[in-house]
């Protein structure tokens, strides 16, 4: 499913609706190049697990944050200083994919293979000022079910640029 956002504000209510939807042990991959709205997505997503939007970062070195006031707690990696993929060994992330909480990764096609399957991939691509393309990859039953159903909704259909 893609859709068009229009305006940072739109970005943010998508993450918000994907936010309430997540369940523990979700898996959200997201990819697009710099300043393509991953990081807005994601603070709307925490707030939709009533985590406050604000503690989410756009960090320069760390890479985990983990957030934990919320209905889950939500786990945001963020891998664009990753160097060498064997960065990642030192990093001990691997408690994170317990499944505990919700997984959410920046930069996913920079860790390709290293992360736990995804639930939900999205893929976000600048299209101009305050236009973004984001394009949203359901992996599963459960995601597939989410996305259908804002689909029959109608509210989509407007921007939906078809499917992938
Ligand atoms: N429709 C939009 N969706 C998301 N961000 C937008 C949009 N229009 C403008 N922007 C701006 O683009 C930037 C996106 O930054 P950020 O979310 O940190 O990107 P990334 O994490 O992908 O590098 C923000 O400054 C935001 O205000
Ligand atoms: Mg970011």
């Amino acid at each position: 499913m893609q859709l068009i956002s229009q305006s940072p504000a739109q970005t943010f209510e998508l993450g918000k609706w994907i936010g309430e939807h997540c369940q523990q042990g979700d898996v959200l991959l997201l990819t697009g190049e710099l300043g393509s709205g991953k990081t807005l997505f994601t603070k709307g997503l925490a707030g939709g697990l009533g985590i406050d939007a604000e503690r989410v970062l756009s960090p320069s070195f760390t890479i985990i944050f983990e957030h934990t006031q919320g209905r889950l707690p939500l786990y945001h990696m963020d891998f664009y200083r990753l160097n060498r993929i064997e960065e990642l060994e030192d990093l001990g992330l691997e408690r994170y994919f317990a499944g505990d909480g919700v997984l959410v990764v920046e930069w996913a096609d920079r860790v390709a293979g290293a992360m736990p399957a995804a639930g939900l991939a999205i893929h976000f691509d600048w299209q101009g000022e305050q236009e973004r393309r984001i394009v949203f990859s359901a992996k599963n039953d459960y995601w597939q079910n989410v996305l259908a159903q804002r689909r029959q909704r109608g509210d989509v259909r407007k921007t939906d640029q078809g499917e992938r």
